[in-house]
């Protein structure tokens, strides 16, 4: 080598290190965020639930306190809208409605609790994306706080409560007695520029946070607790919503931690609202069913989904991208990456086998589409079967590509092999080794990141 050469060498080499430094401190000084989706508002005008009769002794019902604070937000439409500020106490009350420009404000120690007297629980439509209620046929209860057709709305504070004592709810599930479908301990339906942040959620009836055709919502700094065996407490299902942002919380419930959905069978395919564009990332949490779930209930499309550094212990399945025959829908640009799971039954799981039908009409030629999914980068211990992937026949699933996973068994016994039927795509540095079919149909479309 001449040595003006090595010298251009020196310069080349130092100038990628350069580079590689700059861009490795441009990666952790700005770790994304979900601010910016929707701006935090700072209201002047403040009320305080106990200037409306509010009692936080967790005996009396504050139902009129809470209506008549609402009330004077809604009507007398303060510049900047309101914040209300729940103090320290346990204020029980029914189930309520927010309204658009407001801030619920819970102090730490402040906890919103819903009745147990459920006979009294209003009754409210279907959704329409569903036909139905999801559990029982005709219309639902009433979520315990519920968004209709609200803009900027915020629920934040020092970490207060919003408890659902579902506990009477589970049991008459259990016991069949349900007439309805449970509530959801929060929806905000047709609602845009929602935030959720630095709030507990406590033993939801039914499913937790619930963004139903909802737009630009950011759910972060929250807590979710249900009991492992308490049936059907989803942690946060984003539905038939565009830009949902969900970070930096921890999720342990009964049920799916997040689920992305968009309706149910032929009522869904008719409404035809898919969910898109949804990022869910620093998330840690433990379920007996699964961590990052797209569906079941998929009908009006998934796109777009961006799940990263996600921690998952003790977990029924890992990944779980789930459809069904009569779903119909597409659900394609997924993208999971930077997850850790520890002691769990299945890994990855995509398959179009989960979930009941609406009822008899739904349309069984109505086959989901599922492509275009990027795993990668994904690590587990004890996991007794790293992955299972059953397309259709009539619908296989394409371009699903697998790179660096390694899902381990237990020191004393390896895991069960892959499974997999009807799916095309690719696998690189996946232990352990993938099923044929992602081997053999080539790696070529599925670029290592
Ligand atoms: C809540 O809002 C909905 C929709 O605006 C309305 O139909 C319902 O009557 C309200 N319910 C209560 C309890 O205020
Ligand atoms: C509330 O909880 C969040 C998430 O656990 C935490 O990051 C935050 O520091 C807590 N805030 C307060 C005021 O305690």
């Amino acid at each position: 080598m001449s040595p003006r050469c090595v010298c251009q060498t020196l310069a080349y080499l130092t100038l990628s290190l350069a580079l590689a430094v700059l861009n490795c401190h441009l990666a952790t000084a700005e770790a994304a965020t979900c601010s910016g989706i929707v701006p935090m508002v700072y209201r002047n005008d403040k009320i305080s639930i106990t200037d409306f009769g509010g009692v936080g002794d967790g005996k009396t019902m504050n139902t009129k306190a809470f209506g008549e604070a609402i009330y004077r937000i809604k009507h007398l439409r303060r510049r900047g809208g309101t914040l209300l500020y729940i103090p320290p106490g346990v204020y029980l009350r029914q189930s309520f409605n927010l309204t658009s420009h407001m801030t619920l404000y819970l102090a730490s120690g402040a906890v919103i609790k819903a009745t147990q007297n459920t006979a009294d629980w209003p009754l409210i439509d279907p959704l329409p994306s569903y036909g139905r209620g999801r559990e029982r046929p005709g219309g639902r209860y009433m979520s315990f706080i519920q968004g209709e057709g609200l803009r900027d709305v915020i629920i934040t504070g020092e970490n207060g409560t919003i408890d659902g004592q579902g506990g009477v709810w589970w049991d008459m599930w259990r016991r069949r007695t349900l007439q309805f479908t449970r509530p959801n301990l929060l929806e905000f339906k047709d609602s845009r520029r929602i935030i959720i942040s630095n709030v507990i959620f406590k033993n939801s009836p039914f499913w937790n946070i619930h963004p139903v055709y909802c737009s630009k919502v950011v759910i972060r700094h929250v807590t979710i607790l249900a009991p492992p065996s308490s049936p059907n407490t989803d942690g946060i299902d984003p539905d038939s919503s565009s830009h949902v942002c969900i970070e930096d919380s921890y999720i342990s419930t009964g049920d799916d931690l997040v689920a992305v959905k968009s309706g149910w069978d032929e009522y869904g395919i008719k409404y035809n609202r898919p969910s898109t564009d949804i990022t869910i990332r620093r998330l840690v949490g433990s379920s007996p069913f699964a961590g990052i779930a797209v569906g079941s209930e998929t009908s009006g499309g998934v796109y777009n989904v961006l799940a990263e550094h996600i921690t998952l212990n003790t977990m029924g399945v890992g990944i779980h991208l789930k459809t069904n025959i009569g779903r119909g829908g597409i659900i394609k640009n997924i993208t999971i990456s930077n997850v850790y799971m520890a002691n769990v039954h299945k890994g990855i799981k995509i398959a179009a086998d989960v979930g009941d039908h609406p009822d008899e009409n739904y349309n069984p030629n109505a086959l989901p589409v599922l492509k275009h999914v990027r795993i990668h980068n994904v690590r587990g211990k004890k996991v007794q079967q790293a992955g299972l992937i059953h397309g259709l026949k009539n619908s296989p699933f394409t371009d699903i590509c697998l790179s660096d996973i390694n899902l381990r068994g237990s020191t004393r016994r390896r895991n069960a092999p892959w499974q997999c039927s009807y799916v095309s795509g690719g696998a690189i540095l996946v232990r352990p080794s993938p099923c044929a079919d992602l081997i053999r149909s080539g790696s070529g479309s599925c670029p290592i990141h």
